[in-house]
């Protein structure tokens, strides 16, 4: 039986048989297991005057066990029933001198280096048992919603963010590339016959789809050759990615709100012993932190982000927010914001989250300048129907616009964005039969994991995190 039915259900009297992993061993006689399937510990008592002793000299943190024996109504504080062992064996053990892994606090820093070990910690079980329910959720969401989940490729000719940040994929040898007659690398030479990468968005492929079956969204992998070392970049992160024919920008973000508030409910609903025991790290770890360093607790974070309205803001509106603030005025931010047009920073965008509103924001209507090719020019010919969802202590969690549906325009923004005409179009050919208004936006899934877990390094929520420069497991 595993460890979650055995709490949940309390069967006093019934005789089971558990395995899972030595968390402590106290006393020579109380065993806290652990099998993964819950935060929650099984206390297992041992008759250790009935024990080989030699056996019991093995059960260390970190061995992995057998044990069958009663379930017993538990008088010790912390649990209600315990396991009276009956017979113990050793699957495998963990000698305690070399073992990693001690029962005692380990910086989430040496977790990363032992990243192969980390998913047995009280931490990383309750973080990744959070990201499963987490996914699940978003699928549930989607198809309760009538959307269709597409497989778009992971490698894929295209930039589709234009941002040029891409992890090439070749089969060319390094050493002696093929080259053309003038010199340069003949990619015709390649294994796909032209230049490939990994995927930065399944957005395009998305779009086609969309303009098809109506409601559909993708949910991979995505990769971005960024050399951002923050606690918000991944080089490999995962995103949904929704697209509807017929949404507006408004539309946009109804959905996207709508969205977040559901998966972050369900999470209230479902994963309340993780999210209670990573409330409880987050105010242990902040206790030595004067009262304004503090966050709001983690449980009350979330049902307030669940319960109120997102603030929409418009670019405009949030340059003058931010001309007139404080920090501005006194030159603490990293860079100063000084006119219309200039691209917010993450300092920025923390401030209209954090300090001025105080609730999850969406900008709308950005300068066209610093946005990608795609998004639907507004009639001012200066802005684009674009918007990005800003959350407390994260920054931008999603991003999105109403695509532009008009050929001319589009193939004028292609030009203009000097991308490659030609290689583009598939994506023109939407635009040229049958299109229509159309919207969709990009959540990222590690962002979105760490707002709910509390975690503040987004490379303590994907099982193995790559980024610049590491890429070990
Ligand atoms: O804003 P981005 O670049 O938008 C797109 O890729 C669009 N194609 C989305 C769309 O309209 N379908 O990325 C979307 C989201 C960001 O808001 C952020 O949450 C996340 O993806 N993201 C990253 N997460 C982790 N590491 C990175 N390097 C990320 N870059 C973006
Ligand atoms: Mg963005």
């Amino acid at each position: 039986m595993d460890i979650k039915s055995i709490v949940s259900k309390d069967p006093i009297g019934e005789e089971v048989e558990v395995k899972g992993w030595v968390r402590t061993f106290r006393s020579n006689r109380f065993i806290a297991l652990n099998d993964g399937s819950t935060s929650k510990n099984l206390q297992v008592v041992i008759d250790f005057e009935n024990m080989d002793e030699s056996l019991l000299k093995r059960v260390t943190t970190g061995a992995c066990i057998h044990v069958a024996g009663k379930i017993t109504e538990s008088l010790g504080a912390g649990q209600s029933v315990e396991l009276a062992a009956v017979s113990l064996e050793i699957l495998g053990d963990a000698n305690a001198d070399v073992y990693p892994l001690q029962p005692k606090k380990h910086s989430l820093e040496f977790l990363r280096e032992i990243a192969h070990l980390r998913p047995r910690t009280q931490t990383f079980g309750a973080v990744f048992r959070i990201r499963h329910a987490m996914q699940f959720a978003v699928h549930k969401y989607f198809n309760d919603n009538g959307f269709f989940q597409v497989h778009t490729p992971i490698i894929t000719g295209s930039d589709a963010e234009g941002a040029g940040e891409m992890f090439r994929v070749s089969m060319l040898d390094p050493e002696n590339p093929p080259k053309t007659e003038e010199g340069e690398i003949n990619w015709k030479e390649d294994f796909f016959g032209k230049e490939t990468n990994l995927t930065v968005s399944g957005q395009l492929e998305g779009e086609l789809f969309a303009m098809g079956l109506g409601k559909i969204y993708t949910f991979g992998p995505t990769f971005r050759a960024e050399n951002s070392n923050t606690t918000r970049h991944l080089a490999e992160f995962w995103m949904i990615e929704p697209e509807v024919a017929f949404n507006d920008l408004f539309d946009n973000m109804d959905l996207a709100e709508d969205c977040l508030k559901y998966v972050i409910k369900y999470a209230l609903e479902n994963c309340m012993d993780d999210l209670e025991l990573l409330a409880k790290r987050q105010e242990d770890e902040e206790k030595q932190l004067s009262q304004d360093k503090r966050t709001i607790p983690l449980l009350e974070k979330l049902q307030f982000v669940a319960d109120n309205e997102f603030v929409r803001c418009s670019y405009t509106d949030a340059i003058d927010i931010l001309k007139n603030s404080k920090p501005n005025k006194k030159k603490k931010f990293n860079y100063f914001i000084d006119e219309w047009g200039a691209d917010l920073q993450s300092e920025h965008e923390r401030y209209l989250v954090e300090k001025h509103f105080g609730k999850p924001v969406i900008l709308y209507d950005y300068p066209a300048k610093i946005k990608a090719f795609y998004m639907r020019l507004n009639d001012d010919g200066e802005t684009v129907r674009a918007m990005d969802i800003l959350f407390p202590g994260i920054g931008e969690i999603v991003g999105g616009s109403q695509r532009e549906e008009r050929y001319d325009v589009l193939k004028k923004k292609i030009e203009e964005f000097d991308i490659e005409e030609e290689s583009m179009w598939w994506y023109l050919d939407t635009r040229r039969f049958g299109t229509c208004v159309h919207s969709g936006f990009g959540l990222g899934f590690e962002r979105l994991i760490s707002f709910v877990t509390g975690m503040n390094n987004i490379r303590d929520v994907i099982p193995f995190p790559r980024t610049p420069k590491s890429a070990e497991f």
